[in-house]
């Protein structure tokens, strides 16, 4: 098989809003490139400059999104005639990385916090006066005395914080507080997202919620069923369910005024087209209206939380192949390994954890443009330490370590839509050293994340 430049864009779905590589092209030259309005970075030569396994991180991928997102939701909610208000929180536990949390709130995003700890980073902001006090703080995951503690703390500052109660600790503590709060219903309707459990741990069940009395201060009705909700109708449902619990819990509580429809908006990690966002905002915000009239009540005011979405295509990993195995198993539909500089337990735990898809191009494609079907092995001693591809083999450039005449020079590969919840999730098996960090804005190209010696690995582990 051979391939010229504008096939290579073709066969690795570059320069395709569907699947948010429209940032990315490749050049004459065969190298892939990144685009930010005029500037341009090319990512073999960050690669061979930063060294890798190399994460970067581009803030300006969030900032459109999110600035074409809310002016999505301005539009449909004007077309459809949806009177709530409507309000984006990024839930941090999808990427807490400074640079994407700034850019967000800058983008005027509101926030949730899972722990104490993502609230102590709020607090840190508010501190570096780098807090617009306009912005909304959700509190959701359970409450440790000194989240209660600290929740409590910011509300005395004047903080917008909104506890969502998930369990009956909790609700001993917030049910009477001076406070807003939400409560967290838990939705049984079977969605398709792989986090959708038939039995759910968060929240209180419709009736728990409905026989609790009522609540001097409740403002929010939350519900999460999952991320990566693969079928529009699987996001519709539940919000129905929601619906007809936050219009009766309103007759004892006529403070509610905002449901919170947690995450849930998918990527096209497998590049397939899902549901468009246009699609999904339009019918929800309908949804809303008709139960809402159909009771003859105001409209809600609508929360979403949607941090997959927003931050999974802002950075891609690089890595640089460093060996070449054949496969010499008949039954195998890879002829070859791949093995990288880098580990998909330890950067993409994913990958390992939930059999994560991700599209993977090479990085420079200028070889004699023949491919082969690979399969890709980590640098850990792990036998799990593998990505076998979308569809059972990655199809690469033919690339042989310890063939004669390559001649090309090293061959490096990209990892797209790694911006979501792999960071957090980060390993460090066998000790190898996570991927260095570097952010592209502007035309600048800053370091945010040294690459880490040995000695830097050994200090977690006491040494
Ligand atoms: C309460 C809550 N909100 C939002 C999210 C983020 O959802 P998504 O992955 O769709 O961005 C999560 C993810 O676990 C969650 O638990």
């Amino acid at each position: 098989m051979n391939k010229s430049s504008k096939a290579a864009k073709k066969l690795w779905k570059i320069g395709s809003k569907d699947f948010n590589t429209q940032y990315f092209d490749y050049n004459k030259e065969g190298d892939l490139i990144i685009k930010e309005g005029h500037n341009i970075y090319n990512v073999r030569y960050l690669a061979e400059k930063f060294g890798t396994s190399l994460e970067i991180l581009m803030p300006f991928v969030i900032e459109e999104r999110l600035e074409d997102f809310l002016d999505l939701a301005a539009a449909i909610s004007k077309k459809v005639e949806f009177k709530g208000k409507f309000f984006y929180n990024y839930p941090m536990k999808v990427n807490q990385s400074k640079e994407i949390v700034m850019s967000v709130v800058g983008e005027g995003a509101h926030l949730e916090t899972s722990s104490y700890n993502e609230l102590w980073m709020v607090k840190k902001m508010l501190e570096q006066e780098k807090f617009n006090p306009n912005i909304r703080i959700l509190c959701s995951g359970p409450k440790t005395d000194s989240y209660i503690n600290l929740i409590d703390e910011l509300q005395h500052k004047g903080v917008k914080i909104f506890p969502l109660i998930e369990g009956p600790n909790e609700l001993k503590f917030l049910q009477y507080s001076k406070y807003d709060v939400g409560i967290r219903l838990d939705i049984p309707v079977k969605a398709s997202s792989r986090w959708n459990k038939p039995v759910d741990r968060f929240g209180f069940s419709a009736k728990e919620i409905l026989d609790m009395g009522s609540f001097k201060n409740l403002k929010i009705l939350h519900y999460h069923v999952g991320s990566q909700i693969e079928k529009l109708n699987d996001v519709l449902i539940p919000i129905k369910y929601a619906l007809d619990v936050y219009f009766k819990l309103k007759e004892k509580n006529p403070s509610l005024d905002t449901l919170d429809i947690g995450g849930g908006m998918p990527i096209p990690y497998e590049r397939t087209k899902g549901y468009p966002v246009e699609k999904l905002m339009e019918r929800i915000l309908k949804l809303v209206k008709t139960e809402s009239e159909k009771r003859g009540l105001p409209h809600p005011n609508l929360i979403c939380e949607w941090g997959r979405y927003m931050v999974a295509p802002a950075q891609i990993t690089v890595y640089k192949v460093i060996d070449t195995k054949r496969i010499k198993h008949k039954a195998s539909p890879a002829t070859k390994w791949y093995v990288i500089d880098g580990s998909f337990m330890n950067d993409l735990p994913d990958t390992w954890a939930i059999d994560q898809k991700w599209a993977i191009a090479p990085v420079n494609n200028k070889r004699d443009g023949n491919l082969n079907e690979v399969w890709l092995a980590g640098s850990s001693c792990d036998s799990d330490d593998i990505y076998k591809g979308l569809k059972e083999t990655l199809t690469l450039p033919v690339f042989d370590m310890n063939g004669e005449n390559d001649g090309a020079g090293p061959m490096y590969i990209v990892v797209f839509d790694t911006g979501a919840y792999q960071t957090s999730l980060a390993a460090q098996h066998c000790m190898l050293s996570s991927p260095m960090k570097i952010v592209v804005e502007n035309g600048h190209i800053v370091v945010v994340k040294k690459r880490e010696s040995a000695e830097d690995v050994g200090k977690t582990f006491g040494w």
